[in-house]
């Protein structure tokens, strides 16, 4: 495809074909986002790769704490509170959770929110349908495929801004080959079911997940959130 074909079409897909990704695709793309540049070369990150049984697993099991986590905070404080306690429920990911935007990025997120919604045509008061569509998060909204991006946290928000980089390119050699994916903060919720898949170094964190696959022709796959003007990205002069 053409490069600016490539960059204008990725789109986050939230709803994939059961067409498997051969294994020879997935190195390729692998290997394409290996071209990305990084801090001195030190290529900080490190990927896990979940498909047959093992993306079935990680399917059930982050399905099942997502469902255990939403059911909780409805909760009263003190079941909260024993489940804290208990362990195995609570979020157990390398980063906090974002519970509280900061103001000027929180209407930017609202409106995203809401234009997935209108187009799924789920009503701002559906609590149901919009947990619902929250928890195909973690059910790779049907992916055959689902990646997780670790950093070195020796590097700081460096290694951080380098694997936001591989995670582009890797995205975008996807889009190239046919190819849908979905970045998904979603899926650095939890570690520990992940620790029980493969070997993590203990120096590496857990920044994102990534579902891959063919996309499915769903409504879902349409929606494009707009982005910034020129005149709201660039800082203005002091002068
Ligand atoms: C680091 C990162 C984390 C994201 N987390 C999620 C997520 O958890 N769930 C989701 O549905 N989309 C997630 N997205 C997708 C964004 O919502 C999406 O990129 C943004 O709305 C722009 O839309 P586009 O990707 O279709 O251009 C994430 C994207 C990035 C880059």
């Amino acid at each position: 495809m053409d490069f600016n074909d490539v960059l204008h079409q990725r789109r986050s897909i939230r709803a994939f074909s059961d067409r498997p990704v051969a294994p020879e695709t997935l190195d390729a793309l692998l290997a394409d986002a290996l071209a990305s540049p990084s801090w001195s070369n030190t290529q900080p990150y490190r990927v896990a790769v979940a498909t047959g049984e093992q993306v079935e697993r990680l399917r059930r099991v982050l399905s099942e704490r997502f469902a255990r986590v939403a059911t909780l905070q409805r909760a009263p404080a003190w079941k909260k509170l024993a489940a804290a306690v208990r362990g195995g429920v609570l979020p157990d990911g390398d980063f906090k959770p974002i519970l509280k935007y900061p103001a000027d990025l929180q209407p930017r997120r609202v409106a995203t929110g809401h234009g997935l919604y209108q187009t799924l045509g789920i009503a701002r008061s559906d609590h149901a349908a919009r947990d619902a569509q929250m928890a195909r998060n973690f059910s790779f909204f049907d992916a055959p495929v689902a990646m997780f991006i670790f950093a070195h946290k020796g590097l700081g928000a460096y290694s951080a801004l380098d694997a936001g980089i591989f995670l582009q390119s890797l995205m975008l050699s996807a889009t190239n080959r046919g190819l849908g994916t979905c970045a998904q903060g979603a899926l650095a919720l939890w570690r520990s079911p992940l620790e029980a898949e493969f070997e993590i170094p203990k120096d590496y964190q857990l920044l994102c997940g990534l579902s891959l696959g063919y996309p499915a022709d769903e409504v879902v796959n349409t929606y494009r959130p707009d982005r910034r003007t020129l005149d709201e990205l660039v800082l203005s002069n002091r002068t």
